[in-house]
């Protein structure tokens, strides 16, 4: 009795918060998943894991270990792009459920990007959860655009039972989970000193969110029906 209420205070509050597993992530470590830009590890790695350039997706499989998240995926055009993810690929997804969790088919079509990509460009995607204390949790995955490859294979592209996301609505959308809460809201006391302090059901429309957005449209209406469907 005595070691299980010494030991308890010490027991981490969770086994993992999420790991990154397709694209290969630089490397876990869980202490460190809080450190923005890459959860600890700020080298990209030299072996970049391929994605095929004609097929314009990136598929992206990851591990949720909080049973309701707020995700967000990014992704830095170039080598060594420090913290500068400035490509929002997705609007910012509301995740109930813990496992696998794959979206086989991120569009990254120029419209997306900005900017064409071409063979051997090189680029880092950033996967962005929110935070057990605010803040994020962050990891990164180095990748390189090849017109060798054709077709992507993920080791695994698959949603475990239960595990379900639809995109939030509003200013939520376009919020990175690092200043989100799991509902979508913004965290307390983050953003004040850029935001106008709105209410996360206000309306933004024509405020001139500098975020490049990929085809929410698209993405949403096939959501929906997924859920609309269970
Ligand atoms: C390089 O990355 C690939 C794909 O992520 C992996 O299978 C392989 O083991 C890695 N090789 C090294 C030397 O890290
Ligand atoms: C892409 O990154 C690799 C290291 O991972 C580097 O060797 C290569 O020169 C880079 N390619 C370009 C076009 O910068
Ligand atoms: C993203 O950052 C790169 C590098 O600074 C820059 O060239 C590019 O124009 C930026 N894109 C956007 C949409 O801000
Ligand atoms: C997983 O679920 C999301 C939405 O909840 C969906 O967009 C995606 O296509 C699903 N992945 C697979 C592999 O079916
Ligand atoms: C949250 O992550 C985004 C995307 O990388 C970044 O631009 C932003 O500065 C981060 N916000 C904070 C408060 O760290």
């Amino acid at each position: 009795m005595r070691t299980a209420f010494i030991l308890s205070p010490l027991l981490p509050i969770a086994a993992a918060h999420f790991t990154l597993d397709w694209p290969a992530a630089r490397g876990f470590d869980e202490d460190k998943m809080p450190t923005f830009p890459c959860g600890g590890f700020n080298t990209p790695s030299s072996n970049r894991t391929s994605i095929a350039l004609d097929a314009n997706v990136l598929p992206v499989d990851i591990t949720f270990h909080h049973s309701q998240t707020a995700v967000s995926y990014l992704l830095a055009l170039g080598s060594n792009p420090g913290d500068n993810f400035n490509i929002t690929l997705e609007p910012t997804l509301g995740a109930h459920g813990l496992g696998e969790f794959c979206l086989p088919s991120i569009p990254l079509d120029s419209k997306t990007l900005g900017v064409s990509l071409h063979d051997g460009q090189n680029a880092t995607l950033q996967v962005v959860t929110d935070g057990d204390n605010g803040g994020g949790l962050f990891a990164c995955a180095d990748i390189v655009f090849s017109s060798s490859v054709t077709t992507n294979t993920p080791t695994s592209c698959k949603n475990n039972t239960g595990v379900e996301a639809t995109p939030f609505s509003g200013s939520a959308a376009t919020r990175i989970a690092n200043e989100s809460d799991a509902n979508g809201a913004a965290q307390s006391g983050s953003g004040t000193a850029t935001s106008s302090g709105t209410s996360p059901t206000s309306t933004s429309q024509g405020a001139g969110v500098p975020l490049q957005t990929a085809s929410w449209g698209i993405l949403g209406a096939a959501v929906l029906g997924g859920v609309a469907m269970l």
